[in-house]
């Protein structure tokens, strides 16, 4: 974290929620943010497409942001169970994740078609958060820096400016299993990134993007993550499934 970046703490709720709880969660996230005021820190929510509306309505005026967790690269057409970018903007979102591991793997996403959904998301108006990240296999092959910067190059969408574009770094093999890097393995990626950006878009928009941490991130570690020079928060899945465990992680970046 440098000061120069405004962190961004986002919740990626994955396939979680009926209407109740995805509500309840929204308020009790939505009020945490009234109650403290003015902030440091930039805090989104992505809950699954059934939920978008009603949580855009939770947290309508508490400067929460609202974020899809995938799109089609169409706007509209005969993609039958798809959600265009164009879509989600027209709900109120802000943001959108795209190509987080568990789509690339479960759905066979390519570096290719992440840029283009990372497209779609620029064209309406969103912001993209572009996953990537290595698998354990590639980690223990010594292939960590190669598989990352591979994946910048392929699915960050040449012009991508700092206002439009974060990515976030998933180490596969973090996601869900309660283990991370190192803080030491953590920069040394984020670092090389930031590098690589700068190939794709300059110095200064590579200066000014924020590059997020995510696998495992939890109250108890966010702090020593979020300091880390070249990381500007987090994008968290289990654990933004609690008001209190999310809104402590944002907490862990002031
Ligand atoms: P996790 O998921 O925080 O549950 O590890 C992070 C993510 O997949 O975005």
């Amino acid at each position: 974290m440098t000061a120069s970046r405004r962190p961004l703490i986002a919740g990626n709720w994955k396939m979680n929620g009926k209407t109740a709880d995805g509500v309840a969660l929204a308020s009790g996230v939505a009020e945490k943010m009234k109650a403290a005021g003015d902030v440091s820190f930039d805090l989104l929510v992505c809950p699954p497409f059934t939920l978008v509306s009603r949580v855009g309505d939770a947290i309508k005026g508490s400067g929460v942001m609202l974020g899809g967790q995938d799109c089609h690269t169409a706007p509209s057409g005969a993609h039958t169970g798809d959600t265009s970018a164009e879509m989600l903007a027209d709900l109120g979102c802000g943001c959108e994740i795209v190509g987080h591991s568990e789509r690339r793997t479960n759905h066979k996403e390519s570096d290719e078609l992440v840029l283009a959904k990372a497209e779609a998301a620029h064209a309406n108006g969103l912001v993209a958060i572009i996953c990537i990240g290595e698998t354990e296999s590639q980690r223990d092959a010594g292939k960590t820096l190669d598989v990352n910067g591979s994946q910048v190059a392929g699915s960050v969408p040449a012009g991508s400016t700092a206002k439009n574009t974060v990515v976030a770094y998933e180490p596969v093999w973090a996601i869900g299993t309660g283990r991370t890097p190192t803080n030491d393995e953590v920069q040394e990626v984020h670092a090389f990134i930031r590098a690589e950006l700068v190939k794709k878009v300059g110095a200064d928009e590579a200066g000014a993007m924020r590059i997020l941490y995510g696998g495992s991130m939890k109250p108890g570690n966010a702090k020593e993550l979020i300091a880390l020079e070249d990381v500007d928060g987090g994008l968290i899945g289990g654990a933004s499934l609690k008001a209190d465990d999310f809104w402590a992680i944002a907490q862990a970046s002031v």
